[in-house]
């Protein structure tokens, strides 16, 4: 039991059973660069208090580098019996320095530092996540000039709709991703705050210098209450929401792609290096790497069940609830990297089987809608034209001919209205260029909304 730094209350050794039950080195040493990081600046602001000679804080700082490099060169002994990664990095200091060591932990405690270091270590998750939401916005910001005059069905209820363009397409993947974007910069705001120097609950009685830790640290601000700072974890719940929606996002993408790129549609073709073979089926190309982000997306979800209810019950301050907090922090963090990561390179990449997609938009009656506003613009009711045209499709069904393949004979049995300039808006072209206004699927619409797109991103 003498291994404890808090042994002296104690009469009996911790149970092994405890100590393994308590001890979470095994997942937080991760937090390692941030713990010493946050280490190095109480250090500073110590020893500028004249709590610490600078001889204890020269000390401190070469200990703390060696042990990083221990770290990261593989040799550092952790043990589970120091608990976490706080005591580790303090146990093996005190082991290499001396009484110096000892003084570090005067003014802090381990609940301001845990919750200090996974603020920083969350906002380079973010900052790190952000970057790769902007190149996979780049990636369909391509894709969708490369493809702006494809076309193809666009779908409600899964049925053939109107016919859009893919770039079109590409471009609503973009907005729901500048969306993603947008609520990681407003969650790392709330990340950005500094609980160091709250110490266990109710701060500390010597008179540090909390703006000093906070610019050394890079927060916005330090913490306005001790009893919030140390027990808040609102911000992993935020940024586990905004990955939860983010995965939300990938999936349904992921979806449409094994829909596309299945026989039934047969509209694109996934790059081979992102596709898996089968063990047994010797023809098969499987697009795995979409359904495991499809299957991801229930990680993250459970990740974020999982940390909104390690919160609803803890009365304040401090409860060791909150080591609970790293797993499901770290997973998200993992699952939604390495899904961008992938989604990123791989979506960019796929060919679009263009006849494919023209020969499905043109098969399922696509233009009825175009034909209908085109006899409202020969003053007829929209609802008269939409019967109109119902019975044309049902012509066609029977004939088993699209509208554009009726004669103008045939089609004006439905309507007298119907003149020789209807083939116009009858065609998969003419049905979508004529929407061209904001927000409209024509080519034009969506090089206007390419270029938006490139000057957001800084690239125009
Ligand atoms: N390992 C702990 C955690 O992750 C650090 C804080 C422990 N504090 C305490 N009073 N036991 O939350």
């Amino acid at each position: 039991n003498s291994t404890h730094v808090w042994a002296g209350r104690f009469t009996e050794a911790t149970d092994a059973l405890v100590q393994s039950f308590t001890a979470s080195e095994h997942f937080d040493r991760r937090l390692y660069r941030q713990d010493i990081r946050g280490s190095k600046a109480h250090a500073a602001m110590l020893n500028r208090a004249g709590i610490l000679s600078a001889e204890e804080y020269q000390a401190i700082i070469e200990g703390l580098n060696e042990i990083e490099a221990e770290i990261e060169r593989g040799t550092f002994a952790w043990s589970a019996t120091l608990e976490d990664v706080h005591m580790n990095i303090e146990v093996r200091l005190t082991e290499r320095i001396g009484e110096a060591g000892k003084k570090l932990h005067t003014a802090r405690s381990r609940n301001d530092q845990v919750a200090t270091d996974l603020r920083l270590w969350l906002r380079e998750v973010i900052d790190e996540v952000i970057a790769s939401l902007r190149t996979f916005q780049t990636g369909l910001v391509d894709l969708a000039e490369r493809e702006a005059t494809t076309l193809m069905p666009g779908f409600t209820h899964l049925q053939v709709a109107q016919p859009i363009t893919f770039g079109h397409h590409m471009l609503a993947w973009y907005e729901m991703l500048v969306r993603d974007e947008q609520r990681l910069v407003d969650c790392r705001r709330r990340v950005n705050v500094m609980p160091l120097g709250s110490a266990a609950l109710a701060g500390t009685t010597f008179a540090i210098d909390r703006e000093q830790t906070c610019a050394e640290l890079g927060f916005e601000r330090p913490s306005a209450n001790s009893l919030d700072a140390v027990s808040d974890r609102d911000f992993a719940i935020e940024f586990t929401a905004a990955a939860a929606l983010i995965m939300t996002h990938l999936s349904r993408m992921a979806e449409e792609l094994i829909l596309w790129a299945s026989p039934l549609a047969g509209f694109i073709e996934l790059p081979d290096r992102y596709c898996t073979g089968s063990s047994i089926m010797p023809q098969k190309k499987n697009p795995d790497v979409a359904e495991l982000v499809r299957g991801k997306t229930a990680r993250v979800y459970g990740d974020l069940q999982a940390l909104l209810t390690l919160m609803k019950g803890q009365p304040l301050a401090y409860n060791r609830d909150n080591q609970e907090d790293k797993e499901p922090l770290f997973d998200t963090a993992d699952t939604l990297r390495a899904s961008l990561r992938a989604f990123a390179e791989m979506v960019p990449a796929l060919v679009v089987r263009r006849e494919r997609t023209y020969e499905i938009a043109r098969l399922g009656f696509a233009t009825a809608t175009d034909l209908a506003d085109y006899l409202v613009r020969k003053a007829i009711p929209f609802r008269e034209a939409h019967e109109i045209v119902g019975r044309a499709v049902r012509y066609g069904i029977e004939q088993g001919r699209d509208l554009a393949a009726l004669t103008l004979e045939e089609l004006r049995q439905f309507s007298s209205a119907i003149g020789e300039d209807v083939f116009e808006v009858l065609s998969l072209e003419g049905s979508i260029t004529a929407r061209n206004h904001l927000g409209g699927t024509a080519p034009a619409q969506v090089r206007i909304q390419v270029d938006k797109a490139r000057a957001r991103l800084g690239q125009a």
